[in-house]
């Protein structure tokens, strides 16, 4: 049965959920201490079976929230989608989501569903356009339909393209240099402009490198084909016939490997609910960095992942990667300020010591 949100309604919803968000950030809310399912707020988790969707719904359950996990799994994992309902299906299909939207009462929206290699963006970059933007055009037409309002984007720092000053402002000009990045400055303007004609409330969560796995080692990052540097390195310290590739050690930095803001799974997951707070509490829509501020080289990370497994890093020393920029830094002075989410769990042992604890325990 369709479902109508009405003024009143969303104000409620605004108010349970700010409530929700401000008691679990004071700690006064157990884990359990939930409403009725019916009761909750409902939050469709697209993307929700893969690695920073799986990590977020986990975070909106324990803040008393209902995720409702929507994946076609071709990228995602079934064993991921531990706090609510999965539904198997495709965002670009219409009616699928129609039936989600119709079954399920659903607020907002997190919208992960993507697909996120730069290198087969730019093989391929047909696929990014059609599942990045045209199904997210689907996505927010669907929405539409349904008077579902709220919508949290997983954008990128990718839009930047070639920095011209470290760290990145969100005014930074923004001119991606491959596909990928591409589609989703263009779901941005998407964004944007259903904002201004169709009263869509956003947000655009501009992550710099997502790193770390779950404390309690619940989830991790297992991406097919791994392309991130710490679970590469985790993969070399554990088998030294597969040594970590090292693209550059002639950049111009201390030591010559690239720089990069690596910033907490849990981190990223918690700013998708400071984001929602944010819409509820009447925050204009806007875009927002999301990273730590600091850098940290490729033989950094190396060296941490050596002191937290106690074993060595075997490496290659291989090329530059076209389009690789020396330093990737974020400003997210912003997200401070307007959203007051600031990370809690990204000093670069902790993401190590939680990516080695996961994988140590998934190999068994
Ligand atoms: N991992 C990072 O460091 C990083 C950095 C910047 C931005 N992002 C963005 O964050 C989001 C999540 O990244 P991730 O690392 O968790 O990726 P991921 O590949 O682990 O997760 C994406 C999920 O979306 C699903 N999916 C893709 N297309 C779909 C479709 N058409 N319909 C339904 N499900 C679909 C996949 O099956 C997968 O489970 C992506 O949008 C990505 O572009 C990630």
């Amino acid at each position: 049965m369709a479902r109508i949100v009405t003024g009143n309604r969303g104000q409620e919803i605004g108010r349970s959920v700010s409530l929700r968000l401000a008691q679990l950030a004071s700690q006064r809310l157990a884990p359990r201490e939930y409403g009725k399912i019916e009761e909750r707020v409902h939050v469709l988790v697209t993307g929700g079976a893969g690695y920073i969707g799986s990590h977020t719904a986990k975070i909106l359950a324990q803040a008393g929230m209902q995720p409702v996990v929507l994946d076609n799994l071709q990228r995602g994992h079934r064993e991921a989608v531990k706090w609510g309902p999965l539904i198997e299906a495709d965002i670009g299909d219409w009616s699928a989501l129609d039936r989600v939207f119709a079954q399920y009462p659903i607020d907002a929206v997190f919208h992960f569903a993507a697909f996120a290699y730069v290198g087969e963006s730019m093989r391929a970059p047909e696929l990014y356009f059609r599942n990045n933007l045209v199904n997210t055009l689907n996505l927010l037409d669907t929405m539409r339909s349904r008077n579902v309002q709220k919508i949290v984007f997983s954008s990128t720092c990718a839009t930047y393209g070639n920095p011209l000053q470290i760290p990145i402002t969100e005014d930074h000009i923004q001119q991606p240099v491959n596909p990928y990045g591409e589609s989703k400055r263009m779901v941005e303007r998407l964004l944007h402009w259903y904002g201004r004609i169709h009263d869509l409330r956003w947000v655009a969560l501009r992550y710099f490198n997502a790193a770390g796995a779950d404390p309690e080692r619940e989830l991790g990052e297992n991406h097919d084909p791994e392309t991130h540097l710490v679970p590469l390195a985790i993969r070399a310290a554990m088998d030294p016939k597969q040594p970590l590739e090292i693209y550059g050690t002639d950049y111009d930095t201390p030591d010559g490997t690239a720089i990069r803001d690596y910033l907490h799974v849990t981190d990223l997951a918690e700013a998708h609910l400071a984001a929602l707070r944010y819409l509820d509490t009447g925050g204009p829509s806007d875009a927002f960095n999301l990273g730590t501020g600091r850098g940290h080289s490729v033989r950094e990370v190396i060296a941490m992942v050596e002191k937290v497994s106690g074993r060595k890093v075997p490496v290659r020393e291989v090329g530059r990667r076209a389009g690789d920029p020396a330093c990737l830094i974020a400003d997210a002075t912003k997200s401070a300020g307007q959203m007051g989410w600031r990370p809690r769990h990204s000093t670069l042992q902790e993401i190590v010591e939680t990516a080695w604890n996961w994988k140590v325990r998934s190999s068994h």
